[in-house]
């Protein structure tokens, strides 16, 4: 979406927190969000409008006049995607990529930015999280977040026990070190209390480069088109998959768990991609 669409985007997301009294935060992601040549443009605009705005980004792209150029941007945080040690990273994201998203960790520590680090758990990585752990360290990461891959391709999707193992380790090298944050689905086993709520159709709204918006990234549902929108707020309300998703849900397998109602299933979209239900214990639940 070029930038003149782009502004009128943000004139009804603008219109839309100003009516329901919300500050607001435009996280600017893709594909890779430093490739769009409108990019500084549409971040400055929404800074301008005294949106919050953070930044989910490969890393590569960020040297020191890139990392200058976001620093004065003030953005809440910027996310890079670590998904291993160099090997394990670089197999799965590119020769090199490593080393120039570290590069870019480094460019964006030096300017004072907040970085937090994504590692996003699959069969080939789940044994990575203790070493990412220490690169994060080494690198002064300011948080270190993980979560697991949505697909519907067993060869990817971690198994349950392979995803205790690694809530177990995250757990154990958070009581080390508190930049580590266990607080998305399933991750409060360990330590038994549940702080996770899904935010589909609640506090999350997607808008991809088309205009096509989702209520969450990871759940394959299209929910309109924001150039058809002229009021946001009314629009948002009234759709029927956003008041869906937004209703509680308690899965019958969890009515016996003393979690079911902060926990509510889980990850909705782990388990949607892996079984078709919306209403089904999170796939990977090992209470
Ligand atoms: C879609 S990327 C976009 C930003 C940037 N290009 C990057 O690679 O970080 C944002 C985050 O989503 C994660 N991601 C990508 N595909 C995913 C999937 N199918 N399930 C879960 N997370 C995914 C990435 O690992 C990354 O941390």
């Amino acid at each position: 979406m070029p930038y003149a669409e782009m502004a009128e985007t943000l004139d009804k997301y603008d219109e839309y927190i100003r009516a329901e009294g919300f500050e607001g935060q435009i996280n600017l992601t893709g594909g890779e969000p430093l490739l769009h040549p409108d990019f500084f443009k549409i971040a400055a605009d929404i800074r301008r409008r005294g949106i919050r705005l953070g930044i989910l980004t490969n890393g590569t792209l960020i040297d020191d006049a890139c990392a200058e150029a976001i620093a004065k941007l003030k953005p809440v945080f910027v996310q890079v995607s670590l998904d291993g040690s160099e090997k394990v990273h670089d197999a799965i994201r590119g020769e090199g990529n490593f080393k120039r998203a570290l590069r870019g960790i480094d460019c964006l520590k030096k300017q004072g930015v907040r970085v937090l680090v994504s590692f996003t758990v699959m069969q080939g990585n789940y044994k990575e999280f203790k070493k990412v752990a220490a690169v994060c360290a080494r690198h002064k990461v300011d948080k270190l977040w993980w979560d697991r891959v949505v697909t519907d391709d067993p060869e990817q999707y971690v198994t349950t026990s392979q995803f205790k193992e690694i809530s177990k380790a995250a757990a154990g090298l958070a009581r080390r070190h508190p930049f580590i944050s266990n607080s998305r689905a399933l991750q409060w086993i360990p330590e038994g209390s549940c702080s996770y709520e899904c935010s589909a159709g609640k506090r999350l709204l997607i808008i991809l480069a088309n205009g096509d918006m989702m209520a969450c990234r990871r759940l394959p549902f299209v929910i309109g088109n924001i150039a058809d929108v002229s009021d946001l707020k009314t629009w948002l309300k009234s759709n029927e998959i956003m008041k869906k998703l937004a209703e509680p849900v308690f899965p019958r397998d969890c009515v016996q768990c003393p979690h079911f109602y902060k926990c509510a299933g889980g990850a909705r979209c782990v388990t949607y991609a892996q079984t078709g239900r919306l209403d089904a214990r999170d796939v990977n639940c090992y209470v």
